[in-house]
């Protein structure tokens, strides 16, 4: 039995959307397939797999019977939807159908690994359409694709989801402000969602204000800077921060593209000029 789930990149709103707020967020091509074989004894993956992802197999699939054998090519702990993509991809592999039953049973997965997730990955993951998401059960599908071009700068370091929304958590309700701005900012880039010259300096102005939030670091702050020195329109860290990637939104990705490569750092583009 197999199933098969798309990765996501989240276009701004992150953080703020486990407090209420809305976000937006858009599947990419990168995608994790499972596949379930019978085998005697307790369920486990074939590869090697840390616990808490084993432990979210045994609560996806059952305790005892799967081996789950699992090809991705969405890199681990990069704001990139690996974990919510695993988990969709094991409850479509059980059989799991319709989207809101699929939603429902790969959510328990999701707060294995994540706590207290917002749901906007598996919202993504299930959906596989660019959406505005607010919890509990707002959403509204956006477009099946971006019209800009899009380029992921990968800082190298995986980003502790878990670590990072619990400190924000503590970091409350001082910061509270912070987050109802980057809600207003969501709005507002819903609003020119087809104009890359408009939408930049609002994901540029997301960063500055999920800087203050205390999720970005100096090298995903460099990102940004690279980004905007090579023409971008705006750019900011997506997912939640300590790590990951920052996503640029640009006309033409080449320059981006080219100084990221030269520079050792793992790049690519995908979109209207990809
Ligand atoms: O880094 P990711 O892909 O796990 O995204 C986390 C997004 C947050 O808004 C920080 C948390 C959430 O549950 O929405």
């Amino acid at each position: 039995m197999t199933g098969s789930a798309s990765g996501k990149l989240i276009l701004c709103g992150e953080h703020a959307v486990v407090y209420g707020h809305p976000a937006i967020a858009m599947p990419i091509s990168q995608r994790t397939t499972v596949t379930l074989d019978r085998v005697d004894g307790p369920s486990h993956f074939a590869g090697p797999a840390d616990e808490r992802a084993t432990k979210v197999l045994r609560l996806l699939a059952s305790e005892t019977g799967w081996r789950a054998t699992v090809d991705s090519d969405i890199p681990i702990g990069r704001g990139m939807g690996s974990s919510a993509a695993l988990c969709v991809a094991i409850v479509r592999a059980m059989g799991v159908s319709g989207q809101e039953a699929q939603i429902a049973a790969a959510m328990v997965g999701e707060r294995e690994f994540h706590g207290n997730p917002s749901g906007l990955d598996v919202q993504v993951s299930v959906r596989e359409a660019m959406i505005r998401f607010q919890r509990p059960h707002k959403l509204a599908i956006l477009a099946a694709a971006p019209r800009w071009t899009v380029v992921v700068l990968d800082s190298g370091f995986p980003g502790n989801t878990k670590k990072l929304v619990a400190g924000v958590a503590a970091r409350r309700p001082g910061i509270d402000p912070v987050l109802d701005d980057i809600g207003a900012l969501v709005h507002e880039a819903e609003r020119v969602l087809d104009d890359a010259a408009k939408l930049g300096p609002m994901l540029t102005e997301n960063h500055r204000l999920l800087t203050r939030i205390g999720v970005s670091t100096p090298q995903l702050d460099g990102l940004v800077e690279l980004a905007l020195t090579h023409d971008a329109a705006g750019a900011k860290l997506s997912g939640a921060g300590g790590g990951g990637v920052v996503l640029a939104i640009i006309d033409d990705p080449k320059p981006l593209l080219t100084a990221a490569h030269q520079r050792g750092i793992t790049a690519f583009a995908f979109g209207d000029h990809a």
